[in-house]
């Protein structure tokens, strides 16, 4: 095994090197996806310690056998509310989501229309489906459109896009992509991972934009604060998914404890409207505080601030110099994002006061000039 020494020797050597920490939670957190604070929401918390009472720690088997519980199907019927759907399917997670349902829908003979910054889950979906994956330009429908036009091979054609990108934090252009996808008689896949609870009320960037895609995929782990993922769709989607889907077919379905988390979430989402947009103003207030200092803070339009470094290891040293002032904001490196573009990821949450917006600001700015 000596590929494993090297092989880490050499991701050290190019300042890649992930390592796992634990984090005391005495630093200001802008590293989490629990954008609305929601994993420690009392009602959230009071619906999981319900659940388990009641179904138990674990749900027993797949939902086919005998693990299929009256909890997923109420939360199953709440997120389809959500996002505006007929119904939805509940997945272990949202990269089994991806995975499902990208594998269920498609096959050898197919070809995947991805943009080129989608998700790892969706990356591996579309290679474990074995179809073929044509790649357009991020966010570009020109060339997403072009590729359509010169790939007419036979076989369903799918285009797949994330609507809030997880490490941009910029939006897809959903209503054009999904006319495109009309007019060209494709199915249409688009990842709302960091749309839900935050964008249209709740329900998304499709929701908000009034457009129905063939599939929504989702996750329950983010703004939702608790574990798992989920596809909205049709009727008959669904029961295609229930068959034809492994991650689905062959996984145990839901621990009761996240099922619960998630419909507390959703109650509150519900009950509070606009705590997302609450959130985008101020991630739109801390990103404005950022760029009139001069940062470059790419095309994002949500809760996700990135500050774009460039080296890898000016990333991880701006990271610790941060930590060291009490912030958190892990650096972004390839290949989690393109070569030459590695970063700080700002998640702003509601747990940050626009005071705390400010002072990370005029932190960040002290670093910049030294
Ligand atoms: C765009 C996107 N899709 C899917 C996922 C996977 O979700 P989960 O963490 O529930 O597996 C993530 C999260 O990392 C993501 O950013």
């Amino acid at each position: 095994m000596n590929f494993v020494k090297t092989t880490l020797t050499e991701l050290e050597e190019l300042g890649l090197k992930r390592t796992l920490r634990i984090h005391s939670g005495e630093l200001t957190n802008y590293s989490t996806n629990d954008y609305l604070c929601m994993s420690t929401n009392p009602i959230a918390v009071k619906k999981a310690v319900e659940a388990v009472k009641l179904f138990g720690t674990g749900s027993g088997g797949s939902r086919l056998m005998s693990g299929n519980l009256s909890l997923h199907e109420e939360l199953e019927r709440r997120l389809a509310q959500l996002t505006g759907m007929e119904t939805a399917l509940i997945y272990g997670s949202g990269f089994l989501a991806n995975t499902g349902v990208l594998t269920a829908l498609a096959g050898r003979n197919d070809t995947i229309f991805s943009d080129r910054l989608n998700h790892a889950s969706i990356v591996d979906g579309a290679i474990t489906s074995r179809s073929r994956v044509q790649r357009y330009r991020h966010c570009d429908v020109q060339h997403l459109s072009d590729l359509l036009k010169k790939h007419t091979e036979t076989g369903r054609k799918i285009i797949i896009t994330e609507s809030v990108f997880s490490m941009d934090g910029d939006i897809a252009p959903v209503r054009e992509i999904f006319e495109l996808s009309r007019s060209e008689g494709c199915i249409l896949i688009v990842d709302e991972a960091h749309a839900t609870g935050v964008f249209g009320h709740g329900g998304g960037i499709c929701r908000e934009e009034g457009v129905v895609p063939d599939v929504v995929t989702g996750t329950l782990s983010k703004a939702l604060g608790s574990y798992g993922g989920f596809a909205s769709c049709s009727r008959k989607t669904r029961e295609f998914l229930v068959n034809k889907s492994r991650s689905f077919v062959y996984s145990t379905g839901l621990p009761p404890a996240s099922a619960g988390a998630a419909l507390g979430a959703l109650q509150v989402i519900n009950s509070r409207k606009e705590s997302g947009s609450e959130l985008v103003d101020r991630a739109m207030f801390f990103r404005e505080s950022l760029k009139q200092a001069g940062f470059n803070t790419g095309n994002s339009n949500s809760q996700i601030v990135p500050v774009i470094v460039g080296d890898s290891s000016a990333a991880v040293a701006l990271s610790h110099s941060l930590e060291n002032r009490g912030i958190l904001a892990v650096a972004i490196r390839p290949p989690t994002v393109p070569e030459g573009s590695a970063r700080l990821r700002f998640s702003v949450t509601l747990c940050h006061q626009r005071k705390t917006l400010q002072n990370t600001a005029s932190e960040m700015k002290k670093l910049k000039w030294k």
